[in-house]
């Protein structure tokens, strides 16, 4: 009986369509992955994936909403590194991390350091020179505390000693805008949302945040080229279900995502952006469980030595 009942919800699911909530603005980032993903997985689950945006908070208005979800597979979360920051950042959290189960991994995104067209200094060390002297005058946009853009802004401010002065949004994609239109200076973000920016000349571009230069964008030089040696962050993405979500709809979801993974169509939109799918070894749930609890454990001391709390 017990075989039975364990294999029984997978048998019949989906039977309705399926949503996934992405917890920033749509045009953003976490959007733009989500919607690549979904795609691919309404054909293969033959139920519509539908992505419905739910900005707030840093992602964590969002987050919060798929963990007091009913746990059967039919509310997802698509959430990025924020997952294992926000326990850090939020001291009133109004859910645990283990409030969600863990589906899959999906893809690790470097991220750029980004200014508004015509900004004045040149190359990344004339911008450290610049923050240095002009400390709050200078505006930086992010998805608010909890968001990647935010967490870069933290490192970056940390790196250097600067306090900007802060402009959060509901995601960077209406942030980008504002860059774009001049209305604020830097940014740092993903670039699954920069790529086209900074080749279509709308941005100025100076640097990657990952350890290595990132093909798709040859002539950004790394941070930690560019003198500020600790600096590496990588973005990743994960899908959840709430708590209780029976092992085998989340083993199929698992399933259809690394479908979407496999899919030459994905691979190639996500290289055109600068990422590709996470590599087939830590793909399964329990490497996604085991990774975003060490992510948590990596990112507290960070959080607490900038001193940066959302609450
Ligand atoms: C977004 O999707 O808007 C971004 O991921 C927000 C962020 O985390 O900076």
């Amino acid at each position: 009986i017990a075989l039975a009942s364990a294999g029984a919800h997978a048998q019949t699911f989906p039977s309705r369509p399926i949503t996934v909530i992405v917890p920033f603005a749509a045009g953003g980032p976490t959007d733009t992955v989500a919607r690549l993903v979904a795609e691919s997985m309404t054909k293969t689950l033959g139920q519509q994936v539908i992505v419905e945006n739910v900005g707030g908070a840093g992602g964590t208005r969002g987050a919060g909403q798929v963990a007091k979800a009913t746990p059967d597979g039919y509310t997802l979360l698509l959430h990025h590194i924020g997952q294992a920051t926000a326990p850090s950042l939020y001291r009133k959290l109004p859910y645990k991390v283990t409030d969600f189960e863990t589906a899959g991994l999906i893809t690790p995104v470097p991220m750029t350091l980004i200014a508004k067209p015509g900004f004045e200094p040149k190359t990344i060390a004339d911008v450290i020179t610049y923050v240095k002297a002009n400390k709050e005058k200078v505006t930086y946009g992010n998805a608010g505390v909890g968001s990647a853009s935010h967490l870069c802004g933290m490192l970056f401010m940390a790196a250097t000693g600067t306090p900007l002065t802060t402009v959060p949004y509901q995601g960077t994609g209406p942030a980008m805008n504002d860059l774009v239109g001049g209305q604020i200076d830097l940014m740092c973000d993903q670039t699954t949302n920069t790529t086209g920016q900074i080749k279509g000349g709308k941005v100025k571009a100076y640097a990657v945040t990952t350890k290595d230069k990132v093909p798709s964008l040859p002539d950004l030089p790394t941070l930690q080229a560019s003198g500020l040696k600790d600096f590496e962050v990588t973005i990743w993405h994960g899908l959840y279900a709430p708590k209780g979500t029976p092992a085998d709809v989340v083993a199929k979801l698992n399933q259809a995502l690394g479908v979407a993974l496999d899919d030459p169509k994905v691979a190639s939109r996500f290289a055109d952006l600068g990422t590709e799918p996470e590599a087939k070894n830590r793909r399964s749930p329990e490497f996604h469980k085991q990774f975003l609890t060490d992510e948590v454990a990596k990112w507290k001391p960070v959080i607490e030595a900038a001193g940066v709390y959302a609450d």
